[in-house]
């Protein structure tokens, strides 16, 4: 091969990567490597591999570097990318808004009481030396006392603070929640509301899944880049520890306002409370 006709496809291939025009913004263990694994499904749809951060962590090199970091595209394909800790960066909205006021925004939202458990179930396999759950959530560990909303597992639930500051700068219309609980019992329901908010074609439907007895959650026959069966990493889908029964129903006390509020922005009952 001539170094010349090398430098073209090296030109070529830049030209046809292109910025984002939808993003997975979170939640945070809501689900969002599942969305993002079954949507890329779709041949309309090409997306980053790995989370980028860049509107939170990399804004400052600029949208040439994010970029190139986006897989090429043929005409007519849309690009997404998937970094769930831009739904609680501050400077987030702006910044989505300053690449492109059109872009559409899909949250993958879960019980928050079960999004805690996860996120301390991941943190705790980082750091086997962490204090247990229940001593974590209260505030001087003892269940008597108040729920520590300073701790990121508990925060982080707090979905409505965080939409406040999304919808500053994007219209609701612009936004699609998706039921974590519905993605993994009926993922092929979750994915027709997708296709369609992206205006994209029905191709993924039921036949594209399978239920994994074993894992305990929905599985892919094929996908881009396998041809055989297969279900997500061992890191998704991790077993939870058993949390006593009364810390479970601070916690449900604790996120019903924030739930019910949520639930009026969105004009969705998630059905958490
Ligand atoms: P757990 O591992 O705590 O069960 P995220 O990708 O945002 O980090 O979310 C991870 C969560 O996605 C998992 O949390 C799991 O409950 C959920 N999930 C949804 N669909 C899944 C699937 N098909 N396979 C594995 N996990 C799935």
């Amino acid at each position: 091969e001539t170094d010349i006709s090398s430098k073209y496809k090296y030109f070529q291939d830049q030209g046809l990567r292109q910025l984002p025009t939808a993003l997975i913004i979170g939640v945070k263990k809501g689900g969002t490597r599942a969305l993002l694994e079954f949507i890329r499904i779709h041949p309309d749809i090409r997306a980053a591999g790995s989370e980028v951060h860049f509107f939170d962590k990399n804004y400052f090199k600029g949208f040439q570097w994010y970029r190139s970091h986006m897989p090429p595209t043929l005409e007519g394909q849309q690009t997404i990318e998937k970094t769930p800790s831009y739904f609680i960066t501050k400077e987030a909205p702006k910044r989505v808004n300053h690449m492109n006021p059109s872009t559409k925004l899909l949250v993958v939202v879960r019980n928050p009481v079960t999004r805690a458990i996860s996120d301390y179930t991941q943190a705790i396999s980082k750091r086997p030396d962490m204090k247990k759950f229940e001593s974590l959530v209260f505030i001087n560990g003892t269940i008597g006392n108040i729920i520590d909303t300073s701790w990121g597992p508990i925060k982080l639930g707090i979905y409505s603070r965080y939409l406040t500051r999304w919808l500053k700068y994007f219209p609701l219309s612009q936004f699609l929640f998706v039921s974590g609980e519905r993605l993994i019992y009926d993922p092929a329901a979750e994915l027709r509301r997708i296709q369609s908010f992206l205006g994209l074609k029905q191709v993924i439907n039921e036949k594209h899944f399978y239920f994994n007895a074993t894992k305990g959650f929905p599985c892919l026959f094929k996908s881009e880049g396998h041809s055989a069966p297969h279900c997500l990493g061992k890191t998704k889908g991790r077993n939870h520890p058993k949390i006593e029964g009364a810390v479970l129903q601070r916690l449900k006390d604790f996120y019903r306002p924030f739930n019910d509020r949520f639930y009026q922005m969105t004009g969705i009952n998630f059905g958490w409370t």
